[in-house]
């Protein structure tokens, strides 16, 4: 979908910060598209562009022969060299300069533009038929209920799946902020016993996964047939397509493969509405910000799908999964009041299944450890760990090991990505 007057395309000749320097772009009102440079020039010509431009680390071939062809359409083309950060902000600088002086675009792709379309669009694409959509609770599926929600009203039902495995009070609050304050058809499916009981006694962390992405794909697609809609919401966004996207010559070119629709079986039917797969990530929270989502859920931490499942290390159990719910609501509650919640990427408690020696009311304990992770990252493929005052950390620890009943001693996790992932399982 594409809700512009103006499209400029940008062809990847292998670069790295192809998708920072789109965004930088569109941060000028100006509509950008990105494709590989293995794209046919015809199919770049059914945008209609007003104006092409490429992009190539410095260390990237030339490749003469593909740039030709689209010189070839007679179309305003500048070339980009990308060799170190200062060319990346003059690149981005040029690339406005270009597209706006040498282009005459009109630099009038807004947000409030955007939203108008998306919902003609939905109106049009949907008709008299009924929607269903997953609702997890995070940004992309939020923000696309809210949208398919204002276009067609009733004829949306969000499914929400609890697997037993959020943190505390997620499951009401997303109830009350969907259903009782945006009037949206909500179904609410308690699965958590199912997925408690399946996941009794693993503890490889691969298998956990594994069980809890299946389950969730049959109890979601249970209720989604139950409500009989053709249609199905989807919170795909713009990265998620270009990062399926190969790139021929680039061992990147395929970060992850493109599986929003969450493995659906087959026999179900659906058509898409994924009516925001042409924004990135900032633009669809300034959506969601446009349609009255609160930041308390436009701005959270990303949360990981399998939920506090990889952060409870070990084969869990509902007693040891209630205390790190417990901790984790702590943790959060304290960074939150403090400032430092939005100071950070993800900050969060980790459940160990060790039991080590302590003291509690002069009586010896032996109880279980809580580990605190904070990090910053830019995507996620790298993060540092974030100093937290101490005296942050030590009302934490001191809340947590009076307030949780089987917790005797909190650590800090000081490991770095890498070698550490961000989760510990
Ligand atoms: P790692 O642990 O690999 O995490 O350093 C990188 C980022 O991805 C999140 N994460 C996930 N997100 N499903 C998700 O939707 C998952 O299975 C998953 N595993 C990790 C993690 O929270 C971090 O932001």
């Amino acid at each position: 979908m594409k809700q512009t007057p103006e499209t400029i395309v940008m062809l990847n000749f292998v670069c790295d910060d192809i998708q920072k320097i789109a965004r930088a772009v569109r941060d000028k009102n100006i509509y950008t598209m990105v494709m590989p440079y293995t794209v046919s020039a015809e199919r770049v010509n059914q945008e209609k562009p007003v104006g092409l431009i490429v992009c190539k680390d410095k260390t990237a071939p030339a490749r003469d022969a593909e740039l030709a062809k689209f010189k070839a359409l007679n179309i305003p083309l500048v070339e980009l060299e990308i060799s170190d950060e200062a060319s990346k902000s003059a690149a981005v600088e040029k690339a406005v300069d270009f597209c706006l002086n040498t282009c005459k675009c009109s630099g009038s792709w807004t947000m409030e533009n955007f939203l108008e379309e998306a919902i003609k669009d939905i109106r049009e694409q949907v008709g008299n038929e009924t929607v269903v959509l997953g609702l997890s609770g995070g940004v992309d599926s939020s923000v696309v209920a809210a949208l398919i929600h204002k276009a067609i009203g009733k004829q949306l039902t969000c499914v929400f799946v609890n697997h037993g495995l959020l943190r505390k009070n997620e499951a009401e609050s997303v109830q009350e902020i969907f259903a009782r304050n945006f009037d949206m058809n909500l179904v609410y499916v308690d699965a958590s016993d199912r997925f408690l009981d399946k996941l009794k006694g693993v503890s490889d962390p691969e298998q956990k996964r594994k069980i809890i992405g299946k389950e969730f794909i049959e109890v979601f697609a249970d209720a989604a047939a139950q409500t009989g809609a053709p249609f199905l919401g989807q919170g795909t966004i713009y990265p998620d397509i270009l990062e399926s996207i190969p790139l021929d010559g680039n061992p990147n070119g395929v970060i992850k493969s493109h599986h929003n629709v969450g493995g659906l079986p087959e026999n179900l039917k659906f058509k898409l509405v994924e009516p925001v797969d042409c924004l990135f990530k900032d633009e669809v929270r300034k959506l969601g910000r446009l349609l009255g989502l609160p930041s308390e859920l436009l701005d959270r931490h990303p949360f990981p799908g399998p939920s506090l499942g990889v952060r409870h290390i070990g084969a869990i159990e509902r007693n040891t999964l209630h205390i790190l719910r417990e901790a984790d609501a702590i943790v959060t509650e304290e960074l939150l009041k403090s400032g430092w919640y939005h100071k950070t990427w993800q900050t969060f408690a980790i459940f160990v299944p060790v039991k080590t020696v302590g003291m509690k009311n002069h009586k010896r304990t032996y109880d279980y450890v809580i580990a605190i992770r904070s990090i910053n990252s830019v995507d996620a493929v790298t993060a540092q760990v974030v100093r937290l005052p101490w005296e942050l950390l030590d009302t934490m620890s001191n809340r947590i090991i009076n307030e949780v009943d089987g917790v005797n001693r909190v650590v800090y996790d000081i490991t770095q990505k890498p070698p550490g992932t961000i989760e510990w399982e």
